[in-house]
């Protein structure tokens, strides 16, 4: 699906956009963190992942600033109130998704000792508000975990990827794009160190986040500047037919 190649043009593409934004919540990778850094890195991505759910970059990011001053750590979170966070949060909508934060920062501290779990299998299972798409986000970036995401910008980009023609929310298509999703992290192919010089999952996944809603867009992709376009079946087909194929199904 995914040869080293491809993930390499991914990566490169990523090094030349990836500050380009300012985001606060990124800070490169460093492999040799003690727990106490990993942790803390992974309360930092996992209010930014949440935040950045249902609400663009440019939006996110004086809220992640004041949330980060106000609760610098998960300790300081578990001990808010709803109203506090809920004042942070006025204007992102979606309240909800701040009463988790404040559950999960609780569970974490009463019953893992003021940490995430140290792993996304456990993270999905144990941490209210954090499915698949989170845990993967957060242990990707933060831990160096090879795990997949898939959010709505990596569903669209690796359906057209694929030209995979299916019914999006079906199981079935579910599936095969989470396996592609897992193929273009590498996760289980300890292999993929080899490709070039290290490869970070958490850069991988936020290439691709970054490239669908940036690149691969749902109106009128930018095809030509798109770094994986040697490898994309509906650009391929596209090309070779001049037929529109750019479509997500
Ligand atoms: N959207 C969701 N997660 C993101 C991330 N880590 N970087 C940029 N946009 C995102």
């Amino acid at each position: 699906l995914a040869p080293g190649s491809a993930r390499t043009a991914l990566l490169e593409w990523y090094k030349t956009v990836h500050d380009a934004r300012g985001m606060p919540w990124r800070k490169p990778y460093d492999p040799t963190s003690g727990p106490n850094e990993r942790a803390q890195r992974a309360y930092e991505v996992w209010i930014s992942e949440i935040m950045l759910q249902q609400t663009q970059v440019v939006t996110v990011i004086p809220y992640y600033n004041r949330w980060m001053e106000k609760f610098p750590t998960i300790r300081d979170l578990a001990s808010a109130t709803i109203d506090e966070v809920n004042t942070l949060w006025k204007g992102l909508g979606y309240y909800s998704r701040a009463s988790r934060l404040l559950a999960g920062a609780q569970k974490a501290v009463a019953e893992y000792g003021g940490r995430l779990p140290d792993n996304a299998k456990d993270m999905e299972a144990k941490i209210p508000g954090i499915g698949r798409y989170s845990a993967g986000a957060i242990c990707s970036i933060a831990y160096g975990e090879r795990v997949p995401v898939l959010d709505g910008n990596v569903h669209r980009l690796l359906s057209r990827f694929l030209a995979l023609h299916a019914p999006p929310k079906a199981k079935s298509t579910l599936d095969i794009l989470w396996a592609g999703a897992s193929a273009m992290v590498g996760a289980e192919n300890a292999d993929v160190e080899s490709y070039s010089s290290p490869q970070y999952p958490g850069d991988i996944n936020q290439a691709l986040i970054e490239l669908g809603s940036t690149v691969c867009r749902v109106r009128e992709p930018s095809c030509e500047t798109c770094p994986l376009k040697a490898w994309c079946s509906a650009y391929q087909q596209f090309s070779l037919s001049g037929e529109p194929e750019k479509r997500a199904p």
